[in-house]
């Protein structure tokens, strides 16, 4: 129930569209229902009755009148009958035309629903924390966007669109049923708790069912995305049967899920029908005593048209009754997307409300600690202070905890212990905006957006930068050059479907980047760890032009950005264990000079 008062508030603006569907329904279903009507002269004729209309059954009787009185006349029946079919046709063509206007209305309310959803969702996974993004696989969240959006929107086309039709199509038959003949319409209408009861129990197992295996589609779509992205490693490893298999395996699962479900679904459809041909057999004998009855209590007619009237109550009943089911799995997957709805974004999270534009004089951390979860800490006891100006070099071996101790700085994460004050103030105390604003961040993995150069290089602030800034950042990245020899200079696409870069070249467009935005506290991490000799001479310069004016964070160890750093931190299992500037550190002889042998060692 909350599920579907949070679904209606994206229905809420279409509620004109709804309205309208609605409206367009139940015209139609009306019209179908006074068409089907019109039959009965003509069932009185082969009943013998006379061609008159029925003057026992209230408000038919006046409809019939209002419309046929003009034209039946029993002397000419055949010339009568010719008049009522051309008004049955005409009813029947502008029941179909309100019909398919309610169809309209139905199909652009559930597209612009589905994109309204698809879009929520979207934004807001876009500003959840980092941690959220560890915790949830890439495939099981693309998955969420579009397959979940897709599916829940069937709950507004089965349950809101088709059941607004098949209700108002059962209502109106109804009332003509009743018209008809009160006592067996009574009757024929015991079928509506009757499916009702044997429906429910059925609902209950689908719904779990269905929430399994949107989380099962989930899985096949992860090992989709992480094949295609990780292709070369498959290939170089060998790794395709493997990947056959965790595939076949996910695709098995949802298949079973599948089959599982359907087999449960299945059973609604025909347990309506049976139920229904029970009541309408009923039906049939019951009227058929009334017949024979002396005096008659019912008309031949009558009950013909009764009986074809309640056997064309079954298809919208059977659909009504399915559409609880279509429902259940609808609601699965708009459970899992309310879940992303629900997870609170960093902005919510935030709790700072300082404004800072840069540093003025110190950035320190003071007894940090930090873990990723129920895990053991990846950092303890950090403490240390950079002066504005300051490069501070962290080095250590891999997994020793220097990307965790930097992605503290702009908190993507935030500390479990301890605090890092900018100029005094805590940085939680920072608009999260603030603090993101005053930091840049250059790491090993370049993302290159599928756009172009100048578009890349400004990322996502095209419009506050003129070509001339574009162009002057990346000449100091010394990216112009190679910028320039591209097909289409600075309109050249790049990314998955553009032109490809070599990895400099991508490293002196990310520097270009962050020279383009001038942040006053930057990052490296491992920025350089991936070149070849040749490129290092030209990023290496970009980054020192890049580090000048500005308090910066190193992560290398190739580099003479460490050698020269006014600090050095040597990490190991997230503690400082030595510090110090770099000949100070050589001639301690301690875990510094060691990792410096082993990496010195290793050139080539
Ligand atoms: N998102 C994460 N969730 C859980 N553990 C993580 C996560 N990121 C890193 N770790 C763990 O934290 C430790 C430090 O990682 P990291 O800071 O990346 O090391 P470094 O950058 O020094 O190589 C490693 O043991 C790593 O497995
Ligand atoms: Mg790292």
């Amino acid at each position: 129930m909350r599920l579907y008062r949070r679904l209606l508030v994206f229905l809420r603006p279409h509620a004109g569209r709804f309205a309208g569907n609605i409206a367009a329904n139940v015209v139609g279903a009306a019209l179908d229902v006074i068409a089907f009507s019109l039959l009965i002269p003509f069932l009185n004729v082969l009943f013998h009755t006379g061609i008159g209309i029925p003057q026992d059954k209230g408000w038919v009787t006046t409809l019939l009148n209002w419309l046929l009185g003009a034209l039946l006349d029993e002397r000419r029946p055949m010339q009568s009958l010719e008049g009522v079919i051309v008004i049955i046709v005409g009813m029947v063509a502008l029941k179909n035309v309100f019909l398919w206007l309610g169809g309209q209305f139905g199909a652009s309310l559930q597209e612009r629903i589905t994109r309204d959803l698809r879009d929520a969702v979207f934004r807001h996974m876009q500003r959840l924390s980092l941690g959220w993004f560890s915790r949830n696989k890439t495939g099981q969240v693309m998955a969420r966007i579009l397959t979940d959006t897709e599916q829940a929107k069937a709950i507004l086309a089965e349950v809101a669109t088709k059941s607004v039709q098949n209700f108002t199509q059962v209502l109106a038959t109804i009332v003509l049923l009743v018209g008809l003949s009160p006592r067996l319409a009574l009757i024929s209408l015991v079928i509506a708790p009757l499916i009702t009861l044997t429906i429910y129990p059925i609902l209950r197992r689908l719904r779990t069912g269905h929430r399994k295996l949107r989380n099962d589609y989930g899985e096949i779509t992860s090992v989709l995305q992480e094949v295609i992205s990780g292709i070369r490693l498959v290939k170089s490893f060998g790794g395709e049967p493997y990947e056959d298999q965790r595939f076949t395996s996910a695709s098995g699962s949802y298949t079973k899920g599948m089959v599982r479900i359907t087999r449960i679904a299945l059973l609604a459809g025909p347990l309506t029908e049976v139920l229904g041909t029970t009541v309408a057999v009923l039906v049939l004998w019951f009227g058929a005593k009334q017949v024979f009855a002396t005096p008659a209590q019912i008309d031949p007619g009558t009950l013909i048209s009764f009986m074809i009237l309640v056997m064309r109550l079954l298809p919208p009943l059977k659909q009504l009754s399915q559409a609880p089911t279509t429902a259940q799995q609808s609601l699965a997957a708009a459970e899992r997307l309310f879940e992303v709805l629900d997870e609170p974004t960093e902005a919510q999270k935030d709790k700072g409300t300082r404004d800072i534009v840069g540093l003025s004089s110190t950035i320190a951390f003071e007894d940090v600690g930090f873990s990723y979860g129920t895990d053991a800490p990846v950092l303890t006891g950090i403490t240390f202070s950079a002066t504005k100006g300051d490069v501070v070099a962290i080095v250590g071996s891999s997994g020793a905890g220097k990307s965790t101790l930097v992605d503290l700085i702009p908190r993507f994460i935030e500390p479990t212990a301890g605090r890092i004050t900018i100029d005094g103030a805590d940085t939680r105390d920072i608009k999260l905006s603030a603090l993101r604003a005053v930091t840049g961040i250059v790491s090993q993995d370049t993302v290159l957006f599928n756009d172009t150069v100048r578009a890349n290089i400004a990322y996502g602030a095209a419009q506050r930068f003129s070509q001339a800034q574009v162009e002057a950042a990346a000449r100091s990245a010394n990216a112009h050059e190679f910028i320039a020899q591209l097909p289409q200079g600075y309109d050249t696409v790049l990314g998955e479907r553009g032109t490809r870069l070599s990895g400099g070249q991508r490293q002196r467009i990310a520097i270009a980047r962050a020279l383009l935005v001038d942040p006053p506290l930057l990052i490296l991490d491992e920025a350089t760890s991936a070149l070849d000799t040749e490129n290092e001479r030209l990023v290496q310069e970009a980054i020192e032009r890049l580090l000048a004016g500005r308090t910066v964070f190193v992560i290398a160890h190739r580099l003479s950005t460490v050698t020269h750093a006014s600090q050095i931190l040597v990490l190991d299992r997230g503690r400082i264990v030595e510090r110090g500037r770099h000949a100070e550190l050589l001639a301690a002889n301690g875990p510094y000079a060691r990792l410096h042998a082993l990496q010195n060692g290793q050139r080539p």
